[in-house]
C-alpha cells in the first residue's frame, strides 16, 4: 500500500565533513530505496525547540507519517510529482503542514495541562496515533459507512465497507469487529424509510460474522417490521443455535409464534 513507510536514520558511511552536516534518511518506498538528505540545519521551525537535534526531528516525523498512514509530500512540498530528491521541506506551500503544526500545539497544551491523570499512569499522554490510527482524518468505521450509505444507498455502503476491508483489515485503523456494522444497522432500522438499508447491511454483517448471535436476532426484528414473520422465525431460529439461552430471540420466538 502507498501509506507503508519504513524510515532509518543510517549512519552516513561518507567522509567525517560530510557526516557532521548531513543526516541521510533512507526511505523504503514502492519504488524501492530514496535517499534524502536533510544537508542544512531546519530554517522554518515554528512548533518544535529551536535545539531540537537532527535525529529527533526525523524521528517525529517518521511518527507522523506512521500515525497518519501518509508520506512526507502530505505535509511537504514535492516540486516533481513522484521525485522524493525534489522536496522542498521549509516550504509551507503545502496547507497540511499548518494543520500539523497546530496539531502538536493541542496536543502538546493537552498533554501540558488538561488531560486529566485518570488512570495515573506516569506516561499516560495523548499523541498523534491516539486519535488518527493510521488515517489522514481520523474517523470511523459506522460514520464512513453511514455517508456512502447516505449518498449512494445501500449498495454503495457495502462497497464502501469491502474497499475499507481490504484496505485495512488487521491494521488497527478501523474496528471490523461485528459491533461496527451492528451500529450501523441500528441506526438505519431505527428509521422507516432505511429499513432496507438496514436488512442489507445486517446481511453483510453476517457474512463477515456467521456466528453473531445478535446479528441474526437484528434481522429477525427487522424482518419482524417487515410483516415477514416466516422470515423472522428462521431468523430467530438461527440465533438459539449459536445461544440457546439468547433472552431476546427467546422472547421473540414466544411473540412470533404466539
Ligand atoms: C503531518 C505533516 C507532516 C508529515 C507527514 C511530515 N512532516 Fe516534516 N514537518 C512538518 C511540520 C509541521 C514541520 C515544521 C515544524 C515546526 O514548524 O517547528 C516539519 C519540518 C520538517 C523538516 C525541517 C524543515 C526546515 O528546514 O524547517 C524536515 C527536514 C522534515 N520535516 C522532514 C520530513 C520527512 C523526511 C518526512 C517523511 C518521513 C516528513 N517531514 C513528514 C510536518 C510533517
Ligand atoms: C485529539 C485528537 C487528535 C490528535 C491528538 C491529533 N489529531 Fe490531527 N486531526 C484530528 C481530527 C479530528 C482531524 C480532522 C479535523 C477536520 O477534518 O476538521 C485531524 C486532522 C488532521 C490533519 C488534516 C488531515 C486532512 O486530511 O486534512 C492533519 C495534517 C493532522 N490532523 C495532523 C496531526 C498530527 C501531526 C498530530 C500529532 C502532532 C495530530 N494530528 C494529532 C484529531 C487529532
Amino acid at each position: 500500500m502507498f501509506n507503508r513507510i519504513r524510515g532509518q536514520l543510517i549512519a552516513a558511511v561518507a567522509p567525517p565533513a560530510i557526516v557532521l552536516s548531513a543526516i541521510v534518511l533512507s526511505v523504503t518506498l514502492r519504488g524501492g530505496d530514496v535517499a534524502i538528505a536533510a544537508d542544512d540545519d531546519p530554517k522554518n521551525l515554528t512548533v518544535f525547540p529551536k535545539d531540537i537535534s537532527k535525529r529527533e526531528l526525523v524521528d517525529t516525523m517518521k511518527q507522523w507519517t506512521q500515525a497518519l498512514g501518509v508520506r512526507c509530500d502530505f505535509c511537504h512540498e514535492q516540486k516533481v510529482p513522484g521525485d522524493f530528491q525534489s522536496i522542498d521541506f521549509a516550504s509551507d506551500k503545502v496547507g497540511h503542514k499548518d494543520v500539523a503544526r497546530r496539531m502538536y500545539t493541542m496536543m502538546r497544551d493537552l498533554n501540558g495541562g488538561p488531560l486529566p491523570k485518570a488512570a495515573g499512569e506516569d506516561d499516560a499522554a495523548v499523541n498523534c496515533f491516539t486519535c488518527h490510527r493510521g488515517l489522514p482524518s481520523p474517523t470511523t468505521l459506522e460514520r464512513v459507512v453511514l455517508r456512502a450509505i447516505r449518498e449512494k444507498g445501500a449498495e454503495g455502503g457495502v462497497q464502501k465497507y469491502r474497499e475499507l476491508r481490504e484496505r485495512y483489515y488487521g491494521s488497527g485503523s478501523f474496528d471490523f469487529s461485528s459491533g461496527s456494522l451492528q451500529s450501523v444497522t441500528e441506526t438505519l432500522a431505527a428509521e422507516p424509510a432505511t429499513l432496507d438499508a438496514a436488512l442489507t447491511m445486517a446481511r453483510l454483517n453476517l457474512e463477515m460474522n456467521p456466528k453473531f448471535a445478535d446479528g441474526h436476532v437484528v434481522v429477525a426484528q427487522i424482518l419482524d417490521l417487515k410483516q415477514d414473520k416466516a422470515g423472522a422465525l428462521t431468523a430467530v431460529e438461527e440465533a438459539l443455535k449459536l445461544d440457546p439461552n439468547h433472552r431476546h430471540a427467546q422472547r421473540l420466538k414466544q411473540k412470533l409464534t404466539k
